[in-house]
């Protein structure tokens, strides 16, 4: 097949790395892809999407994957489908689901899917008089746009949780995307990354993963897009996973249907694990990123399949397989990330002896670009060394190993990937 992967990050470079490893050939092009996307296939650059649908016509491409959230809040694959192109991902109607916290709470209440009580106000004296109603610090407070993951205020104090709304809906803070903001309980328990991939009406469930939002070791310092995941994560059993399917995605999924937006795409679930109960912090209607760079090389099946059938409405006959092992991966970010941009500097990758090592690990390539012969680190998630093994333990002590082969000046790591599941 010819499959277009929209997308730049370390996300797009695994989905094209696996399919890339699939026995059957394929040709990968990227828009706009990465300095190293270019081993796996052809960069293009078209960021018009519906002149990107005609090319994608003229170019016979069989399959679109869409990796961030961005294009497909856009209407990406409305356009595509107008052209009468196969494409995974969902609606704009229904990429709502991430586009406006406030539309996803309001579908998480009306089909009873369990989540924080909160409210949605674009008026602040409703926001102040609930915070003063509240029983409990800390309060969350989250403006209704995309925020690039830092919508989101985690207040310790009643003071600090109307300041953040002031700051919100004045726009001061984040500009229209917080026009309408929620106000949330707080809730105490573990985080998971559940991913449901749907094709409006069936769904495939991949192991639960953990990502690592902090950019500091213990979970300290300001959130980042992810400094590392690992999975299967043992912190999720089978109770938990058929609450998730039972309580979640089957009623995500008929809503979504009933609101004339049937959800296709990956329906990413932010559950809070509190007392043994599944509640939803937040839907995300794409890969998780970093997770997606583990759960693409642990699937056993074609990926290049599992996108296909979820585009056709096809999940019914898509049996998952996963390999038998466990994956780790430690983000290798730029010197002032999350803060800011940094020099870009020469990435230099030692040859690897060890053949265990070699063969159970790899790198996913994130921020980079390609200069006079030379992979420069540019962005500030640079790239992803994954390991892999028959424990976490194992899989992750080679991720680290690998982390030691890499090197380019600044570089930036947390050394405590996947510490909740070893402890
Ligand atoms: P979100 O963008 O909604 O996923 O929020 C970003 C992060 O903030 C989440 O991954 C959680 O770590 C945290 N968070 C969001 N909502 C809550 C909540 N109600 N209680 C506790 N933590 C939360
Ligand atoms: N890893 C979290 C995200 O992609 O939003």
């Amino acid at each position: 097949m010819n499959i277009l992967i929209l997308g730049s990050g370390g996300r797009e470079y695994s989905i094209g790395l696996a399919i890339s490893k699939e026995k059957t050939q394929h040709n990968l092009y990227f828009m706009p892809g990465n300095g190293a996307t270019t081993q796996l296939g052809t960069n293009i650059n078209i960021t018009d999407y519906k002149e990107l649908s005609l090319w994608a016509k003229d170019n016979n491409i069989e399959l679109t994957i869409v990796g961030p959230e961005q294009p497909l809040v856009d209407g990406v694959v409305d356009i595509f489908k107008e052209e009468g192109l196969t494409i995974f991902g969902p609606s704009a109607a229904a990429a709502q689901l991430e586009g406006s916290k406030v539309y996803m709470k309001n579908i998480l209440k009306k089909y009873n899917i369990p989540t924080a009580a909160f409210i949605e106000t674009e008026n602040k004296d409703e926001a102040f008089n609930f915070i003063d109603s509240m029983t409990r610090t800390p309060i969350v407070v989250k403006a209704d746009g995309l925020c690039a993951g830092k919508g989101v205020i985690i207040a310790m104090s009643k003071d600090e949780a109307k300041e953040a709304v002031a700051g919100m809906l004045s726009g001061e803070s984040f500009g229209d995307a917080g026009n309408a903001v929620i106000v949330e309980e707080y809730l105490d328990g573990y985080e998971l990354s559940i991913f449901a991939i749907c094709d409006g009406e069936n769904y495939v469930v991949l192991p639960a993963a953990q990502d690592h939002k902090r950019i500091g070791d213990g979970d300290t310092g300001p959130n980042t897009g992810g400094m590392g995941a690992y999975a299967p994560t043992p912190l999720v059993n089978d109770d938990i996973y058929s609450k998730v399917e039972e309580n979640v995605i089957k009623p995500t999924l008929a809503g979504m249907k009933n609101e004339g937006a049937p959800f296709e795409g990956v329906l990413f679930i932010g559950v809070m694990v509190v007392d043994g109960e599944p509640i939803i912090l937040e839907y995300n209607v794409r890969f998780g990123d970093p997770e997606c760079e583990i759960l693409m090389p642990l699937l056993e099946n074609p990926v290049s399949e599992l996108f296909y059938k979820g585009a056709t409405k096809q999940l019914d006959t898509f049996v998952p397989k996963l390999k038998d092992e466990f994956g780790v991966a430690v983000v290798m970010a730029s010197a002032n990330y999350p803060y800011g941009s940094s020099e870009p500097a020469e990435i230099i990758v030692d040859e690897i002896h060890d053949v265990e090592l070699k063969e159970n690990s790899h790198i996913s390539y994130a921020g980079v670009t390609f200069e006079d012969d030379k992979l420069l680190a540019t962005g500030g998630r640079v790239l992803l060394c994954v390991g892999f093994g028959e424990s976490i333990e194992v899989a992750r002590n080679r991720a680290y190993a690998l982390c030691g082969q890499v090197h380019f000046s600044g570089k930036k790591i947390r050394t405590d990937i996947a510490y909740q599941a070893l402890k």
